[in-house]
């Protein structure tokens, strides 16, 4: 978690370390630079994600929408995004949540869900699945996914709640090493297949994921962010998440590092 003084989220560097490498890998691998984009984001108060894209390129903010429930940090947030009208972004900000936007644009968007929770339990599933279904995330956009690594609900849960994916996995169940493992680098991953099976379209879009970064924030907190590029075709949980193309970077320590010890 972020220090809270005066109400504002203060996120340390290695979260957009984090998150500029992935954009990076993004870019290099299945950006245009002569196209524009759509980004969508939660806004947290300093809307500093907004502000590492415009540095990389204005095009890439050319619309931007951001979201934020708390009716607080909105407020924050709005002083954020006047001020950076001067920089020449322009942010439609919503008191609304994320999981609410419409696509309002035939440009390919990044997504950003930076959560502050864990992208495993709850409705996510069912959230994500309705974006894909009503094509709010289509092909050619770019998702990213923020997710707690601190705690879990115990192993017990973990089996409970993806026993079809690791199944389908392969992996032994009564391996704690294993399942433990499995749940740090695919829980957000194995959570898009769920909501992608839940509407029957794993034969309709290809996810793929690109990467993944971990890190720990200002207050030790351990956090990963997931990059999955979205395109036609079909998603097949085992290439999903034993792709030999997915890097993973550890942040803390400043280099690559394997999936297994992600
Ligand atoms: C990690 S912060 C965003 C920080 C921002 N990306 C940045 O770099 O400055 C996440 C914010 O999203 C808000 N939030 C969480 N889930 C949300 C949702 N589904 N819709 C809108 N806001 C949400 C939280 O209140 C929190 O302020």
């Amino acid at each position: 978690m972020a220090s809270k003084a005066q109400g504002r989220l203060k996120y340390g560097p290695r979260k957009y370390v984090g998150l500029h490498l992935l954009l990076c890998r993004w870019l290099r691998l299945h950006g245009d630079g002569s196209k524009h984009y759509c980004y969508v984001t939660l806004g947290g108060t300093e809307l500093k994600d907004v502000q590492g894209l415009r540095f990389a390129d204005v095009n890439l903010a050319s619309n931007v929408w951001s979201y934020e429930t708390n009716q607080k940090r909105y407020a924050l947030a709005k002083q954020t995004a006047s001020d950076l009208t001067t920089y020449g972004v322009t942010v439609d900000l919503q008191c609304a949540s994320l999981f609410s936007h419409k696509r309002q644009s035939q440009l390919p968007h990044i997504f950003f869900v930076d959560l502050t929770g864990i992208c495993a339990w709850g409705d996510y599933d069912l959230r994500f699945g309705e974006l894909f279904q009503n094509e709010v995330i289509r092909e050619g956009d770019c998702l990213l996914i923020t997710s707690h690594l601190g705690h879990h609900r115990g192993l017990k849960e973990i089996r409970k709640h993806f026993a079809g994916e690791l199944a389908v996995l392969g992996v032994d169940e009564d391996d704690d090493g294993r399942v433990r493992s499995v749940y740090r680098r695919a829980h957000p991953t194995m959570t898009l297949f769920k909501a992608l099976s839940l509407n029957g379209i794993q034969s309709e879009l290809h996810l793929h994921c690109f990467g993944m970064v971990k890190y720990h924030d200002v207050d030790h907190t351990p956090m990963g962010i997931y990059g999955y590029t979205v395109s036609a075709g079909t998603t097949e949980l085992r290439t999903l998440v034993w792709d030999s193309s997915t890097n993973y970077f550890d942040v803390n320590e400043g280099r690559l590092c394997s999936g297994d010890s992600f």
